[in-house]
């Protein structure tokens, strides 16, 4: 684990961020309460991403939520009873269980993401990996599936699942939401919700849990609509993306720049709507602070079962690289698996613009010559199962029963029908974020330390609290004042009031968990109704009105510098 690592760590524990839940018990790995601040900040990235992928989108998305617990049965049809599983390995001495291919890449530095039990237990045995904890034998690789199992109701055998992903209650929920809401296609359906995933090995705090909080679209296509002039990439006019593509890195090759558009026309990405919300993504992920991030395609053994194409976004924060969404185009996968499963008809119309004429063969039966009960079954039998094409070829062929050629009993004639249009299985590209996860990257990302001190220098809009208003010493005219001020802002901002201990203490503490501005009343406060604004990442301070408060701080959160604001003011209050 980095060194930063532990310090975020560190700090989100000190500072009510977040910490392993179940703490009183010894905690269990891979859980993990989100704190006080955590919340706060947590909520604001969700909101973020609601703005990106929903808001901005309201022409085209639509948001539901549907329960964390589903019956066996929507699961068998997803494939993930059958393939959400990741590879284990056990020490034969100690008993110690591992994810294999996680264990093989930290000791021979090289992806073995997808391959085979049988090809993990050969590099293990090539490489003579053994326990890393007693040094004991390995046991032959097998497959675990990462679901959680439980009961529904008090009858036993009622096989349920928590979820893994929130994408089935969208795909199951589809066409009522279809009929209820747009009623053409493209749609997307948003939902934010918790899953649970039995990870194996759970690590790095927030970046590999058990239980979780997903953001996800499910966004449903025409299949048949590949004019890319359809799709709203002229939204994302300067967007270039570092792509590693597969191609490349099989060869070990560095993410290349695309530009959008040029992504989408020579089909690195296979579909224009993935290239969109893959800009969405991009533009999400720089609001949150991180700036350093590519997408990296999936190799066909490294995609879910699901998935035509997968790109996973990498972000880069502190040195270290973690999967921060995933970009999936499933196909008709789902949707086709859960109508065989529940027998529901989940196809959309496809109105033609202009009907169409179309010649039809139809099989007409004499059924006055057909009135005698086993000459009329001999026919039937004869037809059965055969197509009117087939029929037609066996009248051709002069067939007989009971010496009578075929034609007597059935002829088929070529009609013409007017077609309005036709029934098609919508496709489904899918932007994935983790939240805790994203969280987690963007307080590691946001981590600094200035003279000895940690300051989180989290965008503006993503703090835990807009502002801190503290008295600069617990005297009743400056705690009176400094609340009239706080009562004032608190309709507009989420202010943080403070008036226990030294004021040095609580300036560090607003810029641990990453307050942008502190405002501090003072005796001065009580001659010339001026307070001090003290900025987190520069520790500068200006001296402006009360009665201007309001309007600086539009200023200063619409980006415009302090010194603008008022007059600098040393640090005097330190
Ligand atoms: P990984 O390869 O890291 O196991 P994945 O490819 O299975 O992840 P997806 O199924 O694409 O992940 O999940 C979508 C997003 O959910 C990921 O991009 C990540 O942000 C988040 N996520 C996935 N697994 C976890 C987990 N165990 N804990 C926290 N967040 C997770
Ligand atoms: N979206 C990840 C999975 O459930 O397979």
């Amino acid at each position: 684990m980095s060194e930063v690592i532990n310090k975020v760590l560190d700090l989100a524990k000190r500072r009510g961020i977040f910490w392993s839940s179940y703490e009183i018990y010894g905690g269990v790995a891979g859980f993990y309460d989100i704190g006080p601040i955590g919340v706060k900040i947590k909520n604001r990235i969700v909101e973020l991403w609601r703005k990106y992928f929903i808001r901005d989108n309201n022409d085209l998305v639509v948001e539901i939520e549907t329960p964390i617990i589903g019956p066996a049965k929507v699961f068998e049809a997803s494939g993930h009873v059958e393939s959400f599983t990741d590879p284990i390995v056990e020490c034969k001495n100690c008993k110690r269980v591992y994810r294999a291919d996680h264990l093989i890449e930290d000791t021979i530095k090289k992806s073995v993401e997808g391959l085979k039990p049988e090809d993990l237990t050969k590099i293990i045995r090539d490489n003579n990996i053994r326990c890393p904890s007693c040094g004991g034998e390995l046991s032959e690789v097998r497959l675990f599936n990462l679901l959680f199992t439980t009961n529904i109701g008090p009858y036993t055998g009622n096989l349920g699942f928590l979820r893994p992903e929130t994408a089935q209650g969208m795909f199951t929920a589809f066409k009522r939401v279809y009929e209820t809401s747009r009623q053409r296609l493209p749609i997307g359906i948003a939902q934010i919700g918790r899953v649970a995933r039995n990870e194996i090995s759970p690590r790095q705090g927030l970046i590999r849990m058990r239980e979780f909080t997903i953001m996800e679209v499910e966004f449903f296509i025409d299949p048949n609509d590949t004019d890319i002039n359809n799709v709203p990439l002229h939204r994302f006019q300067d967007i270039k993306f570092n792509i590693l593509t597969a191609v490349e890195k099989e060869k070990d090759g560095k993410p290349q720049e695309f530009k959008l558009e040029e992504a989408v026309r020579e089909k690195i990405i296979i579909q224009p709507w993935m290239a969109y919300w893959m800009a969405v993504a991009s533009n999400f992920v720089k609001a949150l602070g991180i700036n350093d991030f590519y997408f990296e395609e999936k190799l066909p053994y490294e995609r879910a079962h699901y998935s035509k194409q997968t790109f996973d976004q990498i972000a880069i924060v502190n040195g270290i690289k973690v999967e921060i969404s995933g970009h999936a185009y499933r196909g008709d996968y789902d949707l086709t698996r859960h109508m065989k499963f529940s027998g529901q008809d989940l196809t959309i119309f496809r109105k033609y613009d202009e009907p169409k004429i179309v010649k039809k063969k139809t099989l007409i039966i004499n059924n006055v010559k057909l009135k005698e009960k086993e000459l009329r079954k001999k026919v039937m039998e004869l037809i059965n199962n055969r197509s009117v094409e087939e029929v037609e070829q066996l009248i051709k062929n002069n067939v007989k029963i009971d010496d009578k050629p075929l034609s007597e009993f059935l002829s088929v004639v070529e009609r013409e029908e007017k077609i309005h249009g036709e029934h098609f299985i919508p496709h489904v590209v899918e932007p994935s974020f983790g939240v805790e996860r994203t969280l987690f990257l963007t307080v590691v990302n946001a981590y600094r330390e200035k003279e000895g001190r940690v300051i989180l220098s989290l965008p503006k809009y993503l703090a835990p609290y807009d502002i801190a208003v503290f008295p600069l010493l617990e005297k009743e005219e400056l705690i009176k004042k400094s609340i009239e001020i706080r009562d004032t802002l608190s309709d507009r901002y989420d202010v943080l009031y403070d008036e226990v201990g030294s004021i040095g203490r609580r300036y560090a503490r607003a810029d641990e968990i990453g307050v942008p501005f502190a405002i501090t009343v003072d005796p001065q406060t009580l001659v010339d109704n001026t307070v001090t604004i003290r900025d987190r990442d520069s520790w500068k301070q200006v001296r402006v009105k009360v009665n201007d408060l309001q309007i600086s701080l539009e200023k200063l959160f619409r980006g415009e510098a302090l010194n603008k604001i008022g007059i600098e003011v040393k640090d005097s209050n330190e």
